[in-house]
């Protein structure tokens, strides 16, 4: 890990429901800094409209059905992850995993999957998988050093004549 991501001013905390605009104006930076050359506008579009409308992230803060965690630097909303327990008992799923387009590279990403991985292994699961674009190049290359690997493809119709064309990739937990 880089100096970034071990300094003192990094911090990671459980998003809060006032945070939802925020984190919300983050994720739509980073979609379309980073998705224009995989997915279409359109589809982008669609994913942040089902994803991340604020009322679907205040739902889930509400019922717990996943955890989002938000990483500041110098108390700036920087990155966030959201994960949660899946039809697999034994796993968790890595759901969401973004940081800001500038500061990528510094090691921001690994800390927070590093968080997913504790609070899982805290959960008693044995894994934590995640579906990634095949075409993602760049977040498979930051999976697979952080000791994920592929495990099979996933082509998932998401509705409006939408396909995630995916890798699932994995990474088996020490036991606690
Ligand atoms: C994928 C993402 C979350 C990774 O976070 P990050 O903070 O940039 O990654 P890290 O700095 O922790 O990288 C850890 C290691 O992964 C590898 N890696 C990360 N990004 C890489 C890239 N663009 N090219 C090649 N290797 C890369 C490197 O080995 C890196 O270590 P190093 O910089 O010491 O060589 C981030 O780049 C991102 O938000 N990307 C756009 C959105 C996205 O695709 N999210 C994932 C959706 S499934």
């Amino acid at each position: 890990m880089n100096r970034a991501a071990s300094a003192s001013n990094l911090r990671i905390l459980p998003l809060r429901n006032q945070d939802i605009p925020e984190l919300v104006q983050l994720a739509r930076e980073i979609w379309y800094a980073h998705f224009p050359s995989i997915i279409t506008v359109e589809q982008i579009e669609y994913m942040l409209n089902q994803r991340y409308r604020p009322e679907v992230i205040g739902e889930q803060l509400a019922n717990g059905t996943a955890w989002w965690d938000k990483l500041l630097l110098d108390d700036h909303l920087i990155a966030f992850s959201a994960c949660a327990l899946s039809e697999h008992p034994e796993a968790m799923k890595l759901d969401k995993l973004y940081v800001r387009y500038d500061l990528r590279r510094h090691g921001y990403g690994s800390l927070l999957l590093r968080q997913v991985e504790e609070r899982a292994r805290r959960l008693g699961c044995s894994r934590v998988y995640l579906q990634v674009n095949r075409h993602n190049r760049s977040a498979i290359d930051a999976y697979l050093r952080n000791g994920y690997s592929v495990t099979q493809s996933a082509r998932v119709d998401i509705g409006a004549g939408f396909v995630m064309d995916d890798y699932v990739m994995s990474k088996a937990l020490p036991v606690a």
